[in-house]
């Protein structure tokens, strides 16, 4: 191992953001492993100089400037961790691409808007985008995809992708409060930031699982296809009942490969059957199953974020340039893969969600007016659109309520055949705001 390690390039780092990636980053490189036998930090980059850190910055060149640092010539491989899809990020990760200059990146937002584009302009300057942390954190999930199954035809791949989402779904599970209370308290602990819209809408499950699609399936990145629903919705009365049916509620990010690529990729709460391995990934952990011929299912768990587990991952890119490793991440796994790249991949508005789909089975719940009759209006409507109910629960009333939640389970359907039944919903005066509506999966 010591030879091996001694046989590889020396790298000289920029390092752009010094927060929770880049401070860990920092740490691994004055450490005593193998980054920091074959890696120096010929400078670093923040947004404020003076701002006291966890890690001793002194030794190394200050630059105002990322885009300055990223094609300095003392500069082999430029590491951003700053964040965000454009603005100094991709100023400087263009600028070092342009520079012929490596790029180590956790960012998922930049790679999942811009991650074609600036794949494009890496093999036109002959350097490499490396960017394994920016899915699952420490989990080798970008390697496993290219390396591990580069013999495999994958024909899906689910996870938990966002920690944050997992730790409040967890919490509401564990202790029956409201989506909002746990969500302070995630706040108050860390697991969640001060704006926490990127995570509970779904938006940074759904830039991962555009770059995990991309590479499992040869595409590119293409973060405007992916359906988009948060959490903000789900009740503990959805959590109680997904567990009375055998069931637990996730944030499950998905992506199924179709006859041309990709066929669909959504992230939406869904009901996991309790035998599934994600339904027991817990609190802020991360998980992705990946279904591929001829190997079959694998899962992957672990810590999806924190300086450790995300500087591993950044540290394991820095480690493969050094060992001179020049196939590009979304090249995908081999040649199962369409050879094109669909048009304006990085372009384009969000794609509209439930549009289209396979046959599932779903969950509905809706509140309606504690009167009789109501149940039987609701089947009838449900029946007229050739809808079959597989369960019905009725809840007990809640209290300061004079309206009851129905929960329902349907058989296999499509969910715009649903969505139109319960358009009609509107339309009977019993039924009091809009129905929820979560699809089921073993
Ligand atoms: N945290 C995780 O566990 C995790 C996991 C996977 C991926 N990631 C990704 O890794 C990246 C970094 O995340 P993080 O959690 O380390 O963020 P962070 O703790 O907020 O740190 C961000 C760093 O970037 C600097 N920065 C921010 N905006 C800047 C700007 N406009 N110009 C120059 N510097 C700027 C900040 O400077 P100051 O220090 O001066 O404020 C800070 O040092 C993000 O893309 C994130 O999505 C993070």
């Amino acid at each position: 191992v010591e030879r091996a390690v001694s046989d590889l390039k020396p790298l000289r780092l920029g390092i752009a953001g010094l927060g929770t990636v880049g401070g860990g980053l920092i740490g691994l490189v004055a450490g005593s492993g193998p980054l920091s036998r074959i890696a120096t930090i010929s400078g670093v980059s923040a947004r404020s100089r003076g701002r006291s850190r966890e890690v001793d910055i002194s030794s190394f060149a200050w630059f105002d400037d990322p885009v300055a640092l990223a094609a300095h010539p003392d500069v082999d491989v430029f590491v951003e961790l700053m964040g965000g899809s454009d603005g100094p990020a991709r100023l400087a990760v263009e600028a070092a691409l342009r520079a012929g200059k490596s790029v180590v990146t956790a960012n998922k937002a930049l790679l999942a808007e811009h991650g074609a584009a600036l794949q494009a302009q890496a093999a036109a300057h002959g350097a490499q985008l490396r960017w394994e942390a920016a899915v699952a954190g420490g989990i080798p999930v970008v390697k496993a995809l290219r390396e591990g199954l580069s013999a495999n035809a994958i024909s899906a791949v689910c996870g938990v992708l966002n920690g944050t989402c997992n730790y409040i779904l967890t919490e509401m599970d564990r202790t029956g409060r409201a989506f909002g209370d746990v969500l302070a308290d995630a706040q108050r602990l860390g697991y969640a930031e001060a704006d926490p819209t990127l995570d509970v809408s779904g938006a940074d499950a759904g830039h991962k699982l555009a770059l995990l699609a991309a590479v499992a399936f040869s595409g590119a990145p293409d973060f405007g296809a992916v359906c988009l629903e948060g959490i903000e919705a789900i009740t503990p009365t959805d959590l109680e009942s997904a567990r009375f049916l055998g069931y637990r509620i996730k944030l499950l990010a998905k992506a199924t490969r179709g006859a041309g690529g990709i066929a669909l990729q959504s992230v939406r709460p869904t009901l996991i059957h309790q035998d599934h391995p994600i339904a027991r990934i817990d609190g802020p952990l991360n998980a992705v199953v990946i279904d591929a011929e001829p190997v079959g299912r694998l899962t992957l768990t672990g810590r999806g974020a924190g300086a450790g587990p995300t500087a591993s991952a950044v540290a394991a890119d820095i480690l493969d340039l050094a060992h001179g490793d020049t196939r590009p991440v979304f090249a995908g796994p081999g040649s199962y893969g369409p050879d094109s790249w669909p048009a304006g991949a990085d372009a384009g508005t969000q794609a509209e969600p439930h549009s289209t789909g396979p046959l599932s089975r779903f969950y509905v719940r809706l509140r309606v007016a504690d009167r009789p009759g109501v149940i039987a209006r609701i089947t009838d409507l449900l029946a007229r659109h050739q809808l079959s109910i597989e369960s019905f629960l009725q809840k007990p009333p809640e209290a300061m309520a004079d309206s009851v939640p129905i929960i329902l389970t349907t058989q296999p359907c499509h969910e715009t055949d649903l969505r139109a039944a319960i358009a009609e919903f509107a339309g009977v005066d019993a039924v009091i705001g809009t129905a929820l509506v979560m699809p089921l999966e073993l």
